[in-house]
């Protein structure tokens, strides 16, 4: 049978025709301007752009087709760890589209951005509650930027007690998300990697033995990239005081304990929030996200600029006279649709929502450890946060099967891939990791037919071996090249620069 080509299917390149239009216009009523003149001087192309000439049904038919492709939280589970890939709820959406949010424009006066500003003060306040820190700023546009300022602040803290020159290393363990040491690094301190207990948690010994009069802080990443809640805080928190040093915590795992314990509680100084993955503002393919750092009093004076706050007689102001500030990490007040959403929905949450959602984010993961327990080897198999890591040790071994491949599998049964290669083979005994974060937002019927297709793979890798290591056999493209990709991408259309 010959395979028929749809023309939905093809590029707009290929199905162009000389002359197609989508619109045309009328004629022209008014005289007749001659470009190159009107734009005086300006750099004009020699000859005219390749673009595609196709009616709008084409058009409409070939982005509809591209936007079926595309793999969403909306469309299909999306376990990918790290990521908390949570449905968010088109309420969000709608509700950040009235006019008061769409319309509102920054630079208003004060008097109109009042609820604009209470807003933000509540956001806040909600923040600094789940934290058990007195106060947050909203301004960084992502985790990393919430890194970075908790790490300048640090740095201003110092420097205001005269120990900005001495205090130059910040330690990492192992089991921190990758951010951190870069962090670290691009905020001028000297990252130390500091390496995990077998069970994956932070050697105290090791720890101990690193800090000294050098040390401006430790950044710790709690629940770790193992999914695994660290069980020494206080007295981690208390060594490192005990040197008058600070205890970042790079909060962006707060899914797995929000509501249940608060960071300012066991002796953290600062941290960062992920609103775009606890709080379901939408994200993936680099944002837009939000996140704000929470801090302890001492810190406060050192936050970006401007500090919304409420007066004394109930409205609400832009505080900009702060002489100890960092300055601002991010024009106006952060990515403001990213608030507005995590706020809708944190107040449809609800003081119990938030501790209902870590602690089902939770179950969630731990139901799916116990149910592929044996099917796919897990290096540190005990109670889990809110991601489980799984390792391809098993099908490796016995049938030369890597998390790639299964991972690449998966696309097959319309489940997006885990994470992968992430924590390194050096943090799971040498093997390939593959991370699974399932979120609450997932029902008992998805997890199971998870657990079921994870099952599957693993018989097909005895039984039917070359057909895990050449999928996805379902999609467009089939396996590529990774390598070439990565080392040698060609990134032009051909026909585009004809
Ligand atoms: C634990 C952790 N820390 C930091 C980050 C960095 O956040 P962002 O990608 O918003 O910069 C992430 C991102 O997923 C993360 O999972």
């Amino acid at each position: 049978m010959t395979v028929l080509a749809n023309p939905a299917e093809k590029l707009l390149f290929e199905v162009s025709k000389p002359g197609r239009r989508c619109l045309r216009l009328p004629e022209l009523d008014v005289p007749k301007v001659d470009v190159k003149v009107a734009l005086r001087g300006a750099k004009l192309r020699a000859k005219p752009a390749n673009l595609p000439e196709v009616g709008e049904l084409d058009l409409v038919r070939h982005f509809k087709n591209l936007a079926q492709k595309n793999f969403s939280v909306d469309r299909n589970f999306y376990p990918l760890g790290s990521c908390t890939m949570k449905y968010n709820p088109k309420i969000n959406v709608t509700l950040l589209s009235l006019p008061g949010f769409t319309k509102a424009h920054p630079h208003l006066p004060e008097a109109d951005l009042q609820g604009h500003i209470e807003l933000m003060v509540t956001l806040e306040s909600w923040l600094s509650e789940i934290s058990g820190l007195p106060a947050v700023t909203l301004q960084p546009a992502a985790g990393a930027q919430g890194e970075m300022t908790g790490l300048m602040v640090i740095k201003a803290y110092f420097e205001s007690k005269g120990e900005g020159k001495t205090r130059t290393k910040v330690i990492i363990p192992d089991s921190a998300h990758g951010t951190n040491p870069a962090t670290a690094a691009l905020a001028g301190f000297v990252p130390l990697t500091l390496k995990s207990t077998a069970d994956g948690s932070v050697d105290l010994a090791a720890l101990k033995a690193a800090i000294g009069p050098d040390t401006a802080a430790m950044m710790i990443t709690n629940p770790s990239t193992l999914g695994i809640l660290e069980p020494n805080m206080v007295e981690i928190a208390r060594l490192l005081h005990a040197a008058g040093a600070q205890l970042y915590m790079d909060g962006a795992n707060m899914n797995a304990i929000q509501g249940m314990v608060r960071p300012g509680d066991y002796g953290v100084d600062v941290m960062h929030f992920n609103l775009h993955k606890t709080y379901s503002v939408p994200h993936g393919a680099g944002g837009p996200g939000a996140g704000p750092i929470a801090v302890a009093s001492h810190l406060e004076p050192y936050l970006p600029t401007p500090r919304p706050v409420r007066n004394a007689d109930g409205s609400y102001s832009l505080d900009s006279k702060r002489p100890d500030s960092i300055g601002k990490v991010r024009s106006f007040f952060g990515n403001y649709g990213a608030l507005v959403m995590a706020y809708i929905y944190m107040s449809q949450l609800g003081r119990e929502g938030v501790r209902r959602n870590g602690e089902n984010a939770v179950l969630n993961a731990n139901y799916l450890r116990a149910k592929l327990r044996g099917v796919y080897h897990i290096q540190n198999d005990k109670a889990c946060a809110h991601e489980v890591v799984f390792t391809d040790k098993t099908q490796h071994e016995q049938y030369h099967i890597s998390a790639l491949d299964i991972a690449k599998r998966m696309i097959d049964y319309g489940i997006h891939p885990m994470t992968i290669y992430f924590p390194q083979p050096n943090v799971v005994g040498g093997h390939g990791a593959m991370m699974v974060e399932p979120t609450e937002t997932e029902s008992k019927e998805t997890l199971d037919f998870f657990v079921e297709v994870m099952k599957q793979i693993a018989q097909e890798c005895k039984d039917n071996p070359e057909i895990i290591r050449t999928a996805p056999h379902t999609t467009p493209v089939s396996r590529v090249d990774e390598k070439t990709a990565t080392t040698n991408p060609q990134l032009y259309c051909p026909m585009c620069i004809a």
